[in-house]
């Protein structure tokens, strides 16, 4: 199947993933259900760390971007595939410590990280605080003072290029609430200001230009950017700068028109421009590190759910409404983005009917696809919706009192709970 090699149709026409009857599951664990390949994960951690070394050398470091899907589980595969973890939120980054990621390996992002999350990060010893702005920058130096410690730090910059996507994830521009810009001189101040910070050591420059990419052209024209960045600050201010960080935002297929490049397509033309913008600027090589979510989670993961009422309104629409929607997965009442949607118990039957998918929330928004063809459903089937490993769980969440689902991870046929079912009970757990 187009989406991942890890999903197939069995002999009885029930979807697979990675091996394990979709139906089977549905049974065992009830729906709605996030499912996870294992093998998926893994593999899309192979390719990016592979291409990552065979394309740009040893110097460089493939970290997962957990905002996609974060749990302990996950931590603890991204950590057994060795690469690195971007957090964005102390409640990330406590996730990681709690399945003993190794802290030197993790990078906080974020645009507004508060200070009990810095004072957390410090104490966590965390390898790399990712500046976004002046107020953390100074408040970051003091409290590292405080603690006695020297925080490596890199600045979040905005080089201005506009990938193409939606403009909600597009982020390198200079319309944008994240990191420094270049253009009307914040970038360079950030860094004079930094160097001059005792307790803080500038050791790379962090970009992230949106997300859902599919062209390479953006990521080449932003590391020419940065790099000529890098040498402004090298001759005007003295600074070695060892470390570049080109983001994440590598565009998945989540529809069958929907064509991404291989991460060794991309790193073997990134890496080029990067060997050869360095010798033209008399640069040395910095360490290249990369930070992809979606493209680590996203195609690993599927949602069931169970078809209730199949609306048909004559000469408009049929609404096809699951047992889930936007409260497991806001994507679509968010962007608009565009899924395949298979009913998994029978996945070989044409997929010939007009649907649109319909959550059971109280908002007319709550659809997870319109007009998509599927397989003529009807109610009590089971409905899978491809792609989702990634900002799905991650940002669900209990509108209308809708309790989580669980989460399966899937390896080699077999499955186990990753993160247990909402109750009701968990639902009215902090209310007083
Ligand atoms: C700083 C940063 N790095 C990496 C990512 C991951 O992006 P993607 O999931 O599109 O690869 C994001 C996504 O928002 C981000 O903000």
């Amino acid at each position: 199947m187009f989406v991942s090699d890890f999903l197939a149709v069995d002999h009885q026409g029930h979807l697979t993933i990675e091996g394990a009857d979709t139906v089977a599951l549905a049974q065992q664990y009830g729906t709605p259900l996030y499912v996870m390949s294992e093998g998926q994960v893994r593999e899309s951690c192979r390719r990016f760390t592979s291409a990552m070394r065979d394309c740009y050398g040893e110097n460089s470091l493939v970290i997962y971007a957990s905002k996609a899907l974060n749990c302990k589980e996950m931590c603890r595969i991204i950590r057994s595939e060795g690469l690195g973890l971007d957090v964005v939120s102390g409640g990330e980054l406590y996730t990681a410590m709690a399945a003993d990621f190794p802290a030197e390996r993790i990078f906080f992002h974020g645009n507004n990280k508060t200070p009990s999350e810095l004072q957390y990060a410090l104490e966590c010893g965390v390898g790399t605080i990712v500046v976004d702005n002046m107020t953390e920058l100074e408040l970051l130096d003091s409290l590292a003072a405080a603690g006695s410690k020297v925080q490596e730090i890199m600045l979040r910059i905005k080089p201005g290029v506009e990938a193409h996507t939606h403009q909600y994830v597009m982020t390198g521009s200079i319309d944008s609430k994240f990191g420094f810009a270049l253009e009307n001189g914040e970038a360079f101040e950030a860094a004079r200001f930094a160097q001059k910070c005792k307790n803080l050591k500038l050791r790379g420059l962090h970009c992230h230009i949106g997300s859902q990419i599919f062209e390479i052209e953006p990521f080449c024209e932003t590391a020419r950017i940065m790099l000529r960045f890098m040498l402004r600050l090298k001759e005007e201010l003295g600074l070695k700068i060892d470390k570049l960080n080109l983001g994440g935002g590598f565009g998945i297929p989540y529809i069958p028109e929907h064509d991404p490049r291989q991460p060794v397509e991309f790193l073997r033309q990134v890496s080029a421009v990067v060997h050869e913008q360095c010798e033209q600027l008399g640069l040395e090589l910095p360490m290249m590190l990369i930070e992809p979510g979606r493209s680590i989670a996203a195609t690993a993961g599927i949602t069931l759910y169970t078809v209730g009422a199949v609306k048909e309104i004559q000469g408009v629409r049929t609404y096809v409404s699951v047992d889930g929607g936007m409260p497991d997965n806001p994507r679509y009442a968010l962007y608009g983005s565009e899924y395949t949607a298979i009913i998994a118990n029978r996945a070989k039957a044409p997929a010939d009917f007009k649907a649109t998918i319909a959550g059971k929330c109280c908002e007319s928004g709550d659809l997870l696809a319109e007009n998509i063809y599927i397989q003529k459903p009807v109610p009590g089937d089971l409905l899978a919706v491809l792609a989702t490993g990634a900002y799905n769980y991650s940002m669900a969440s209990n509108y209308n009192r809708i309790p989580r689902p669980a989460m399966v991870m899937v390896r080699d046929g077999s499955s186990r709970e990753i993160i247990r079912r909402e109750s009701y009970e968990d639902l009215v757990r902090n209310d007083i």
